[in-house]
């Protein structure tokens, strides 16, 4: 466990008030209203999706791998949603479930941060059960905005050391496609509340099979 790990968990939640005040609250609230079944969430950090599962879950499995966040997080499950949920110390890309476990996976602001996020993806897609959905809220490469590419490149390998291996050009949407899901819906936003650099965010449900 690192110091800068320690420091990370700690001031998550006062770092990102701006942007949960300007956008990001919101948008947890419209995409996880329509959440149902046995939920499995991957990166859940401090919990801060917590308060916005509606009562049509059955049961929600959340799963951290870094310590001092998952302590944070059993404190915040203790608070909340004691009956309903359970913590897990996984990392997405070895998830320690069976094959179709879960109706629905919600990731986000985690595919930025995970090594591999095809290996997260398939593994998502693996306990996912067939027609299973994934939600998903993930600040990606700005692709419809060239010049900024240009300083997502820049600012990328501080951004990598100082966030948690945080990375700022992914192209989430194309990953997500490529690992055989299929969009029941997307947006393509811009947060406010945040630079510039992580701004390009892409929020929606995909299925894992045919729909
Ligand atoms: C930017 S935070 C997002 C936290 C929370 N999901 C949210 O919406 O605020 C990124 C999270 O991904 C987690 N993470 C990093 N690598 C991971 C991995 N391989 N598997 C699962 N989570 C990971 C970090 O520990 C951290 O909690």
């Amino acid at each position: 466990m690192s110091i800068r790990s320690y420091f990370m968990a700690k001031f998550y939640d006062a770092s990102m008030k701006k942007m949960e005040e300007a956008c990001l609250s919101e948008w947890r609230q419209q995409l996880l209203s329509d959440v149902s079944g046995d939920v499995l969430e991957i990166g859940s950090g401090t919990g801060i999706n917590l308060s916005h599962y509606p009562s049509s879950v059955n049961k929600l499995t959340l799963t951290e791998p870094e310590p001092h966040m998952l302590n944070m997080l059993r404190n915040k499950i203790d608070g909340v949603m004691k009956e309903k949920c359970i913590a897990a110390e996984y990392s997405a890309d070895a998830l320690n479930f069976p094959d179709n476990s879960f109706d629905a996976v919600v990731s986000t602001l985690v595919l930025c941060s995970v090594d591999s996020a095809n290996t997260v993806l398939s593994e998502i897609k693996r306990v996912l059960k067939p027609d299973g959905k994934f939600y998903f809220i993930e600040h990606v490469i700005a692709k419809d905005t060239p010049h900024l590419i240009k300083w997502q490149k820049l600012f990328q390998p501080i951004w990598i050391f100082m966030c948690g291996n945080c990375h700022l050009t992914r192209d989430t949407e194309t990953t997500i496609a490529d690992a055989g899901f299929q969009f029941q819906s997307i947006e393509r936003l811009k947060s406010i509340g945040s630079p510039a650099i992580v701004s390009p965010t892409i929020k929606g449900i995909a299925i894992n099979g045919k729909i």
